[in-house]
């Protein structure tokens, strides 16, 4: 079911769209308010919409994920570069911030191959168009596809370069648990293959009162964020939702070592999809998202264990983010 558009458009080399979309969405929704604990997993947040809310948290003074990591990438440039070696094929795994994947480019040498990955077909037809425009000469591709699940590169991407780099900043790896990050970055290590390496970016365990205050900014984005799912399930399915009736719930949960964000009942609610209604008592919530955070040694360890060897690792002089170049072992 690969949907192949064909190159001359932008100048991109290849679009494969292998996301199905609002059956999985509405699957998946119905299978997580049916659980005893409310969920729906994280990735639904970055539809359009929700990936441009999320582009207001990482403006946030709060939030201070993004502008760390982007100090980092550019104060290690020089490393990235020289550790990466000539002819990179860059493989993006879900393309957040331009800013990001520019300072990558621009520190390697001569990058072959720029394939990036997104769930959001919009976004990521956007982001591919920006980068080819950006970045004339290099061969730029999208991949429309789920990469938390079994995921393998479409042959049209890594055609030729040199060693393959993953990408992975964000710290996007904390939305699994430490268990399907495991999985997850052996099968990256299988993407990237044995010469290659992943960029990996991974936020720290801090001050807790830190870690609440950047998932409850002042002016509210996350809390946005989160109700964007709700509204997102009034957009797209069947369904009946008082919007107004939930509120954002984020906290750092010490014992799990992540934050927890939740859409909490401010009072007894019925959520309607397709034939079916979910109830709530009041307080009852949907758990929406985990973002797990690391010391650096339980990330050497967990990154170990899925067949990499840490080449570097850079930490901010506050200790807040953590960027690691690690190599295939
Ligand atoms: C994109 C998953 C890294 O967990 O910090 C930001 C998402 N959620 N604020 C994170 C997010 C609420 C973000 N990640």
């Amino acid at each position: 079911m690969d949907d192949l558009t064909p190159p001359g458009d932008g100048g991109v080399a290849y679009f494969v769209d292998r996301q199905p979309r609002v059956a999985d969405f509405e699957q998946a929704v119905i299978a997580g308010l049916r659980a005893p604990q409310k969920e729906i997993p994280a990735k639904f947040f970055y539809d359009e919409e929700g990936s441009h809310i999320f582009n207001r948290i990482c403006e946030t003074e709060e939030y201070y994920v993004t502008r760390t990591e982007i100090g980092l990438l550019s104060d290690r440039s020089d490393d990235i570069r020289r550790l990466a070696g000539p002819g990179a094929v860059v493989i993006e795994y879900g393309c957040g911030s331009a800013a990001k994947i520019n300072l990558l480019l621009d520190a390697l040498e001569d990058p072959a191959e720029y394939a990036a990955i997104d769930i959001s077909p919009e976004h990521l037809r956007f982001v591919v168009e920006d980068i080819s425009t950006r970045h004339p000469g290099l061969r730029v591709g999208g991949i429309c596809a789920d990469f938390t699940g079994d995921f393998e590169l479409p042959s049209e991407a890594a055609a030729g370069g040199g060693a393959k780099l993953g990408f992975f900043p964000g710290s996007t790896i904390g939305n699994q648990t430490p268990e399907e990050a495991g999985v997850f970055l052996g099968q990256v290590r299988e993407n990237v293959g044995d010469d290659g390496a992943l960029l990996i970016g991974v936020d720290l365990k801090k001050d807790i009162g830190r870690l609440n205050r950047a998932y409850n900014d002042d002016a509210g984005h996350t809390a946005d964020f989160n109700l964007n799912l709700l509204r997102r399930i009034e957009r797209e399915l069947d369904s009946e939702v008082d919007i107004d009736g939930f509120e954002h719930h984020a906290f750092y949960n010490e014992g799990e070592g992540r934050i927890e964000m939740h859409l909490r009942a401010k009072s007894a609610q019925r959520i309607r999809i397709g034939g079916e209604t979910f109830r709530f008592s009041e307080g009852e919530t949907i758990h929406t998202e985990n973002s797990y955070k690391y010391t650096v040694r339980e990330f050497g360890e967990l990154s170990a264990r899925a067949g990499f060897a840490a080449g570097a690792t850079w930490t901010d002089a506050d200790g807040l983010f953590s960027i690691h170049f690690l190599t295939a072992a």
